[in-house]
C-alpha cells in the first residue's frame, strides 16, 4: 500500500509535522512519498495565478494526505492551486493537514474544511483532518500525537474502509 503526502511549506513547519506523518504511516505498513509543493512566483496569500513548478500525480497511491499553513485565515493558495490542477482521487482515502500560529478558530478550521471539500469533490474519501499550532517552536507530543491519529484513521487493517471506486 502506497502513501503519498504532498504538501506547500514556506517556512518549514508543514514539512516537518509531515514527516511525523510520514514515519506514523509507515508504522502502519505505507510505502510514503512526500513531495513538496514549489511554484514559480513567489506565493502570497490569496494568490490566484499560482504556478506549481510540479504536479505530483496522485494515481498511483492508496492514499494522500494534502496540506501547508493557514495564510489569511484561510487554507494557503499553493495547496488550494495542487487540488484544483489534478483531475481525482476517486477510490482514494485521504487526510488534510494544516499547520497556524493563531487560535486555531481563526483560519485552521476553515483551511481545513476548504481541503476536504476539495478532496470531497475529486472523490476522495477523507477520513481525518489535523491542525497543528506552530508559533515559534512546535510541541512535539502533540505533534506526534496527530500524526499517529493520521495513521490510525488511514491504516489498511485499522482504519475506515476504502473509498468506492
Ligand atoms: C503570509 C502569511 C499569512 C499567515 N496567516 C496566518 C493566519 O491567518 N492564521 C494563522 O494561524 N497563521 C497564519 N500564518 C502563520 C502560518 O500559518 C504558520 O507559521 C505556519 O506554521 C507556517 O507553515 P510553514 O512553515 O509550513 O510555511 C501566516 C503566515 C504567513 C507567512
Amino acid at each position: 500500500m502506497k502513501a503519498s503526502i504532498v504538501v506547500f511549506s514556506q517556512t518549514g513547519h508543514t514539512i516537518f509535522f509531515a514527516r511525523a506523518v510520514a514515519e506514523h504511516l509507515g508504522k502502519v505498513g505505507y510505502d510514503v512519498d512526500i513531495e513538496l509543493l514549489r511554484t514559480r512566483k513567489f506565493a502570497r496569500p490569496h494568490a490566484r495565478d499560482i504556478e506549481l513548478r510540479k504536479i505530483p500525480d496522485p494515481s498511483q497511491y492508496d492514499v494522500i494526505v494534502v496540506g501547508g499553513p493557514v495564510w489569511g485565515f484561510e487554507v494557503n493558495p499553493v495547496t488550494a492551486a495542487y487540488l484544483d490542477s489534478i483531475e481525482t482521487l476517486k477510490g482514494k482515502r485521504a487526510a488534510a493537514i494544516a499547520t497556524h500560529a493563531l487560535p486555531k478558530a481563526l483560519g485552521c478550521t476553515r483551511a481545513l474544511r476548504r481541503l476536504t471539500g476539495k478532496l470531497e469533490a475529486l472523490g476522495a474519501q477523507v477520513a481525518h483532518t489535523e491542525g497543528l499550532h506552530w508559533l515559534f517552536s512546535v510541541n512535539r507530543r502533540r505533534m506526534e500525537e496527530a500524526a499517529k491519529r493520521i495513521a490510525e484513521r488511514l491504516s489498511p487493517i485499522t482504519g475506515s474502509p476504502p473509498a468506492p471506486k
